[in-house]
């Protein structure tokens, strides 16, 4: 899994999963670990069906307690009389994935014929439902009314993914990937403070191109432009990516706009910062731009060992356009990468780019900067708040920053 599905810090929060017939319940196990990475509690139905795909003791084995399978089993440390009810009263979200066919549409009908389907409707927090099954049966009307209805009653629908399932057959029904799963999960638990916000983010290289074939860039992987983007659809904004070439995935519900240059990224934000309620630019912008030999590939014959000489023109400062172009009420958090003076280098570009909130790092410190999950920031706002956090895994400085720019 990427480094920014990996959040942590859900103390406290516990999952019931709900686990039903699929080739897929396999897939279970994992998003239970998952969750258990980010600190949830997991606890486990399993249908009959789902039992004969992986064992109860599977989900207890990585420590998912209570353990439910049939409505009058017992299952090892909980109350058996009443556990139909006990999810809806220890669990913060039900998350049923993999999802039948036929659990769909028991949810829809609120049939509670097993132990997995009473406790759906005795749930009364957020319920995330991921489907998997054979695409024709994903395809036929009943399972289309089904997926409508479980809609309407307000479930959190993970749409299944394309593809070739284990019967051979191609097409919508395979069950989405577990970074969306999790995503969805996480949502639900998170607090949504930021909702209805809408949120820019850049993040990773640019790259300026100086022939037809190479180009002027740096390290910059976006990760922790990549954790700020998820923190703040974690809490409920509606976020908007500007991505310089990674290999980053999002989930569906972020929008990505993938540029290459550093005048994309600009055209890109400028066109959307007049409708964004706050941006967050973490992308490593080349500040300079080679002037192009040409269209064509540079031939090392055309220097005769010479050594070559390239021009460079300055690109747009973008943190510095919106900044100088920042309404009443829109906020803006910058970055610095910096090797020396960081608090006064900090202190000038808040000033300078008309900022909110500056994160400062050291680039040249172990576990901070390009290429880690760490780092380590110097942060200061437009009010005078300066503060030096630890090193942090980059999910955790994103969820600070969010909430230190909401502070007021
Ligand atoms: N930034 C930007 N456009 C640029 C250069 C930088 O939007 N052309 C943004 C970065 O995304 C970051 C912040 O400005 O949020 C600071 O980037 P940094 O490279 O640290 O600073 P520079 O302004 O380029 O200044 P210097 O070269 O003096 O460090």
């Amino acid at each position: 899994m990427q480094p920014h599905y990996e959040f942590a810090g859900f103390m406290g929060k516990r999952v019931h999963l709900g686990v039903t017939g699929s080739i897929a319940a396999y897939k279970a196990l994992d998003l239970a670990r998952a969750l258990q990475r980010a600190d949830c509690m997991v606890s486990a139905t399993l249908t009959k069906a789902a039992a004969r795909f992986v064992t109860p003791l599977s989900f207890e084995a990585l420590g998912a307690s209570p353990v439910y399978t049939d409505m009058f089993d017992e299952a090892p440390g909980a109350d058996t009389a009443f556990g139909h009810l006990e999810p809806g009263q220890a669990a913060d979200a039900l998350l049923i994935a993999p999802a039948s066919a036929n659990t769909m549409a028991k949810l829809a009908f609120g049939l509670a014929d097993d132990m997995l389907s009473c406790q759906a409707l005795a749930f009364a927090g957020p319920r995330i439902v991921a489907p998997a099954m054979n695409p024709r049966m994903w395809a036929a009307p009943a399972t289309r009314r089904n997926w409508d209805m479980l809609g309407e009653l307000g479930y959190i629908r993970v749409t299944p993914d394309d593809g070739s399932v284990a019967c051979g057959d191609t097409g919508t029904g395979r069950l989405a990937p577990q970074e969306e799963i999790l995503v969805a999960t996480l949502k639900a638990l998170a607090p949504q403070d930021m909702a209805g916000k809408r949120v820019l983010v850049t993040l990773g290289p640019t790259r300026e191109p100086w022939d037809a074939v190479r180009f002027w860039s740096n390290p910059s992987s976006g990760t922790m432009g990549a954790c700020v983007a998820m923190a703040a659809y974690l809490r409920g904004a509606d976020v908007t990516v500007v991505a310089g070439p990674t290999s980053l995935v999002f989930p569906c519900g972020v929008t990505v706009t993938p540029v290459t240059t550093a005048l994309q990224m600009f055209e890109a934000c400028t066109d959307l910062w007049p409708d964004m309620d706050m941006a967050c630019l973490t992308a490593a912008v080349a500040d300079y731009r080679p002037v192009p030999f040409g269209d064509t590939k540079f031939k090392k014959a055309t220097s005769a060992g010479a050594g070559i000489t390239v021009q460079f023109e300055t690109n747009p400062d973008i943190l510095k356009t919106l900044g100088g172009s920042k309404r009443e009420g829109q906020k803006l958090i910058g970055f610095a990468a910096e090797t020396d003076n960081i608090r006064g280098e900090a202190a000038r570009k808040l000033e300078s780019k008309n900022l909110d909130l500056i994160a400062a790092n050291n680039i040249s410190r172990q576990g901070s900067g390009f290429g880690v999950a760490t780092n380590e920031m110097y942060v200061m706002d437009a009010k005078g708040r300066k503060e030096q956090w630890p090193q942090l895994p980059k999910t955790e400085v994103a969820w600070r920053l969010w909430d230190h720019l909401l502070l007021d």
